[in-house]
């Protein structure tokens, strides 16, 4: 290990688990040398939510493509690379496998080593690329469309996930919410945009609470709430003021976001929260969390937007800290769509 962390350490990074086709590459697990982002959201907005069959087919189309692009603009060739992190799970099976089935191809014809890596681990990773100080231990809450986890990281490649969502992601929230509204997919940025000409306190809508599990989210209450409120203006023929709708909508996701990871992290006796996901860019999170954790003295942290939505310089961030603890994957190495964080 400590040979390994005496020189640069280029990581080659590919991500595949969703909509996103995407190749980086990484130096040290911190500096990112290239980050190419082939993203599919036109194609699966016409259908209003990703087609996985859709996904697979343009991922095979553009892997080699992202790959080669990554590599160049990082100016290195295949022997520069030290190894091959991959996205092996969570994720859709069919998108996952075209990233996993390249990186193994590659990793067996150059004898380069592979290491597969957590989705959710790439996103807690973001924060090392943009907080080149941040080090475990420190809370983090994942927010994205497929996922909604309260984590301690305990060290790097060590989890252990205090909090999850009972029902719907947030991400996955705002995308129904977004979508009963007709602003189309996904929803999340479009509610970001139009909550800041609304007011937050104008419609009352649920924050749920867990009986018994103080960590624990549940969102399809508030995305039935909201659902439930738009039909009922409609049967009523009362005018719907979207922006109201999207802001108090938004206030409810953001105070049970707040008062879970602060809450969290204080009873935790610990100093320092990150946020990561693809949820983390919405602006109002990043404000309240930042205010509050300033209140709280807790030192917060957040990844920039772009690295908050898939990308592959978070994988090759994971990747490096398993990398120089000697995690190596075989070429058994399989798509697990349900993958576990504290299971790898
Ligand atoms: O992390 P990500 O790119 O993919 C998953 O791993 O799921 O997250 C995508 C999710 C989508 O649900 C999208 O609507 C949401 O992140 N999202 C946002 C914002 N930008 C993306 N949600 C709220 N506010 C945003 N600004
Ligand atoms: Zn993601």
């Amino acid at each position: 290990m400590s040979e390994i962390q005496n020189k640069d350490v280029k990581i080659l990074a590919i991500e595949s688990s969703c909509d996103e086709t995407a190749a980086a590459v990484v130096k040290n697990g911190r500096d990112v040398l290239s980050n190419i982002i082939a993203s599919q959201i036109d194609i699966h907005t016409l259908y209003g939510g990703v087609v996985p069959e859709i996904a697979s087919r343009k991922h095979m189309e553009k892997i080699n493509q992202v790959i080669e692009t990554a590599l160049e603009e990082a100016e290195c060739q295949l022997n520069d690379i030290d190894a091959i992190g991959v996205t092996y799970g969570p994720g859709l099976v069919g998108a996952l496998l075209v990233g996993v089935s390249a990186a193994k191809a590659i990793s067996f014809a150059s004898g380069i080593p592979l290491v597969g890596v957590h989705h959710i681990e790439g996103h807690i990773s973001a924060n090392y690329i943009q907080n080149k100080e941040l080090e475990p231990p420190f809370v983090c809450i994942v927010v994205s469309g497929g996922h909604t986890h309260l984590v301690i990281v305990n060290d790097y490649g060590k989890y252990e996930v205090i909090g999850r969502t009972r029902d719907d992601a947030a991400g996955e929230a705002f995308d129904k919410v977004a979508r009963a509204m007709g602003l189309g997919y996904p929803g999340g940025p479009k509610i970001d945009r139009i909550a800041k000409e609304g007011n937050p306190f104008a419609i009352e809508f649920p924050r749920a609470k867990i009986d018994g599990s103080e960590y624990d989210f549940s969102f399809s209450g508030l995305k039935s709430a909201v659902l439930n409120y738009i039909n009922g203006c409609k049967m009523k023929n009362k005018e719907i003021n979207t922006a109201d709708v999207a802001a108090s909508f938004q206030q409810s996701v953001v105070d049970v976001i707040v008062e879970r990871a602060v809450g969290a992290t204080k009873k935790l006796g610990m100093n320092k929260l990150a946020i990561a996901g693809g949820v983390a860019s919405n602006s109002a999170i990043r404000k309240a969390l930042t205010e509050r954790c300033e209140k709280e003295g807790i030192k917060f942290y957040s990844p920039s937007p772009i690295l908050c939505t898939d990308n592959a310089a978070m994988i090759g961030a994971a990747a490096y800290y398993e990398y120089i603890n000697g995690v190596r994957s075989g070429w058994d190495l399989n798509a697990v769509p349900n993958l576990k964080l504290e299971s790898r």
